[in-house]
């Protein structure tokens, strides 16, 4: 049996038939890049409602944090604290905005820890970036609360987490900016790249909806020096369409998280759990397990994908060579975890098939599985 990490192909054949007409549509109006294209105005009032925050649409999750810690005013010599076991993309923007990252270690599940968030505080501290990991809520409640005693700013990033919540609220909807991404490896994905920021107030918002577009006020009137970041009319319309099935995928996605934390043997293979207040979304299903490697070796023998999301902390990347920085849990972690395949086309059979060989591997052989 063969078990993709992801497949695009199943995703088009599921959609084709309503979705080609949307985009043969969008294709003969012309209408293609602007921000008041039809799909792109139509994606940003639902996304206003969806989130109930005041959001903008741009070209890219890594657009979205540059652009969103530019518009509450992150600037040179700041201090962000972050976490180092994100996308690279996270502490590129931070630094091209010529502010500093200061990273702090994780908790098990490898979300930012609160604790060490107060710790690393200075007086040159401006923000904390939460990263959303794997689409399962920080603890917000926590963050923000030391956010408020600090007087800092809050952005969130979403990139791996929309529909995801704390406490019922969601995720992106805490701080002062939730960025999000809707790249194709996203639960919530265009055809391209794409991105979205969700801002807290209505000023802030209408100062980035010119950054996204040059700083035009109209056609020929600038306010600022902007940055080309608009989406696209044709992913703006492939996301309407999305949106309306993303539950589903949601529910897939956690249905099948479910199951492999039911059944993957407890002994060798952590899960973290997903905790009282917490409704995570699944963009990833991250094992952390001894003998990573040869486990991944195996799984590939055995026709199943895997990925480790990431095998090198961002503090250890070459462009920290000179700083020595210790994050124990990252770098532990950074070796033992492996995501493994967690999308909503997968079948039960594939699924099945996932629990028994990883637990097949560390010896726990013809053990019963616990149904969905
Ligand atoms: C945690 C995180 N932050 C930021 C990004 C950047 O998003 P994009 O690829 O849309 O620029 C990603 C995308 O992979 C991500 O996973």
């Amino acid at each position: 049996m063969r078990v993709n990490y992801l497949n695009f192909t199943h995703q088009w054949k599921e959609e084709r038939k309503k979705l080609l007409p949307i985009i043969t549509n969008i294709l003969e109006s012309g209408d293609y890049v602007g921000v008041k294209a039809r799909e792109v105005v139509k994606f940003e009032k639902r996304l206003k409602n969806f989130f109930s925050s005041y959001p903008v649409t741009v070209n890219s999750g890594t657009d979205a944090l540059t652009l969103g810690m530019f518009g509450i005013g992150i600037k040179k010599g700041d201090e962000v604290i972050t976490t180092s076991n994100s996308y690279i993309a996270s502490t590129a923007t931070i630094i091209h905005l010529g502010a500093k990252p200061i990273f702090v270690d994780v908790l098990p599940d490898q979300n930012i820890d609160p604790k060490e968030i107060e710790k690393a505080i200075t007086k040159k501290t401006k923000a904390i970036m939460v990263v959303h990991l794997t689409g399962r809520s920080c603890n917000m409640r926590m963050i923000m609360k030391i956010a408020k005693k600090f007087n800092l700013k809050v952005i969130e990033d979403c990139a791996q987490a929309f529909g995801s919540r704390f406490d019922k609220k969601l995720c992106g909807t805490f701080g002062d900016v939730g960025c999000f991404s809707t790249h194709p490896l996203k639960n919530f994905n265009g055809m391209g790249d794409g991105g979205f920021v969700i801002a807290k107030s209505k000023k802030v918002q209408s100062y980035i909806s010119k950054l996204r577009n040059h700083g035009l006020r109209s056609r020929d009137e600038a306010d600022h020096f902007g940055y080309n970041s608009r989406l696209d009319n044709l992913q703006a319309g492939i996301l309407n369409f999305r949106l309306n099935t993303l539950n589903g995928i949601i529910k897939k996605r956690r249905a099948i998280a479910k199951f492999y934390r039911n059944n993957l043997d407890k002994r060798f293979i952590f899960c973290p759990p997903e905790k009282k207040l917490e409704f995570n979304t699944y963009h990833l299903f991250v094992i952390q397990v001894p003998e990573r490697d040869k486990l991944k070796r195996y799984l590939k023998n055995k026709n199943i994908d895997s990925f480790i999301h990431y095998p090198r902390p961002i503090h250890l990347q070459n462009m920290f060579k000179k700083v020595k920085i210790k994050l124990k849990n990252t770098e532990d972690q950074s070796k033992r975890i492996l995501s493994i395949p967690t999308h909503h086309n997968l079948s039960k059979k594939q699924i099945k098939y996932v629990v028994e060989t990883i637990n097949d591997y560390y010896g726990k052989k013809n053990s019963p599985i616990r149904s969905f």
